[in-house]
């Protein structure tokens, strides 16, 4: 069995700091075939039960199971379907009904193996079954390693919009084994790294630059380029989750981007054509592209950003992900949904420059509706 030991010297170990809810978030290769070693140190009784997607599980299941076996961990497993249209109530409901039909128990847990639909799926379920039993993040797509599997937030959608149901529920343990993106589609690792490039957006100009010279790598699935960008990620997010759990201030940073990417998804309906990784990077230029307008960030770093995420082949516009019809005003009742809005007004991420982001409640309105129009203009290609 490959255990703790041997793998350790290869591991980083990034702690979220939250007194009692405090937990590690293990980086490394080959930690789902190690799996059982791992989690009985953390397990409070040896019984778990796995949630994952139907193509997760056809990867990845057996080998995370044959590990259990061997560390005397006794597992069921639950699979939804794949992709975003998991997150719903539909499958919320028949996902609990699954785990109290298998009798778990206060004292089992569950584990999260797949991508942020699942994480936030089966994270949601553990925060509300007989309220509130352990869960544990496997995370198998970058997104989920570098952002979803960290931080607590767990949530289905609405008809109304997206995450809107959730809880603030943290993991035991997140176990990043980036061997596992090795079975993931191009698309999606390419959709997760609009995430990564996040974090060098919000306050780290070197890792921006790292990411320049080395996301080519990154993308071509070469594991020490992974493991690095992973922790780099977790890194982030430990330390602003660790300051503010619950979003108070700090955190809304990471969601950079997001509004807009949320309001998108939410016009492409959740049915899998518009991945959350390609809508955020197309949120992340229009945030760069309203900090332009309003006169905080210079063009030219504007102009990078897009730069780069074209380089490696993510969206920059609505005609690259298909939404050419989509309309200011449309978009602007898609954005009123978001968690951030207060009082009724709108908070924004915006940036002063790459690795300089700041959060923001004083935006005029009039300043995004022009920005928001110009960025759904009709180009002349899409006149034909
Ligand atoms: P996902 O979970 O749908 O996974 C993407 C696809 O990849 C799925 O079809 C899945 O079956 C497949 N897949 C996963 N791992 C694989 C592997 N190793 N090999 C082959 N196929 C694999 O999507 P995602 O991009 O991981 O996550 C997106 C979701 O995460 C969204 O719902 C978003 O709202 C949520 N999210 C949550 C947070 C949070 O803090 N909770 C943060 C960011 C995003
Ligand atoms: N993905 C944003 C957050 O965890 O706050």
């Amino acid at each position: 069995m490959a255990g703790r030991q041997d793998h350790a010297q290869d591991e980083t170990t990034v702690r979220v700091e939250l007194a009692n809810r405090s937990y590690d978030i293990i980086i490394g290769e080959n930690l789902l075939a190690g799996a059982g070693s791992y989690l009985a140190a953390v397990l409070t009784r040896p019984r778990v039960v796995i949630v994952s997607d139907e193509t997760v599980a056809a990867l990845h299941l057996a080998a995370l199971q044959a590990s259990l076996d061997m560390s005397g961990i006794q597992s069921d497993a639950i699979v939804v379907p794949a992709g975003e249209s998991s997150k719903n109530f539909g499958q919320l409901q028949s996902l609990l009904d699954r785990l109290l039909e298998l009798r778990v128990e206060r004292r089992d847990t569950i584990l999260a193996l797949g991508g942020g639909v699942v994480g936030d799926l089966a994270g949601f379920a553990a925060a509300i079954l007989r309220r509130g039993i352990d869960f544990i993040q496997l995370p198998t797509t970058l997104l989920a390693q570098v952002d979803s599997s960290v931080g607590g937030k767990t949530a289905i959608n609405a008809a109304q919009g997206k995450n809107l149901i959730g809880a603030f529920y943290q993991p035991r343990l997140v176990l990043a084994d980036v061997t596992a993106l090795a079975t993931l589609p191009e698309r999606e690792l390419r959709a997760g790294y609009s995430e990564v490039v996040k974090y060098g957006l919000i306050d780290d100009f070197a890792f921006f630059q790292w990411l320049e010279e080395n996301g080519s790598q990154l993308l071509a699935g070469a594991p020490w380029a992974l493991r690095q960008a992973v922790a780099v990620c977790c890194h982030a997010k430990a330390a602003i989750v660790g300051r503010d759990e619950r979003e108070g201030g700090d955190r809304a940073l990471l969601n950079l981007g997001h509004t807009f990417a949320h309001a998108l998804e939410a016009e492409a309906g959740y049915d899998g054509k518009l991945l959350h990784g390609e809508a955020v990077s197309v949120g992340l230029s229009m945030a760069f592209a309203l900090s332009t307008r309003l006169g905080l960030c210079p063009s030219q770093e504007s102009e990078r950003l897009l730069r780069h995420l074209s380089a490696v082949g993510l969206p920059t516009s609505v005609a690259q992900i298909g939404l050419s019809g989509l309309t200011a005003d449309v978009m602007m009742n898609h954005m009123r949904q978001d968690k951030k809005v207060a009082d009724g007004r709108l908070t924004f991420i915006l940036a002063r420059g790459i690795g300089q982001a700041f959060i923001t409640n004083d935006v005029a309105e009039d300043a995004v509706m022009d920005m928001l129009q110009d960025a759904l203009a009709p180009t002349s290609s899409d006149r034909g």
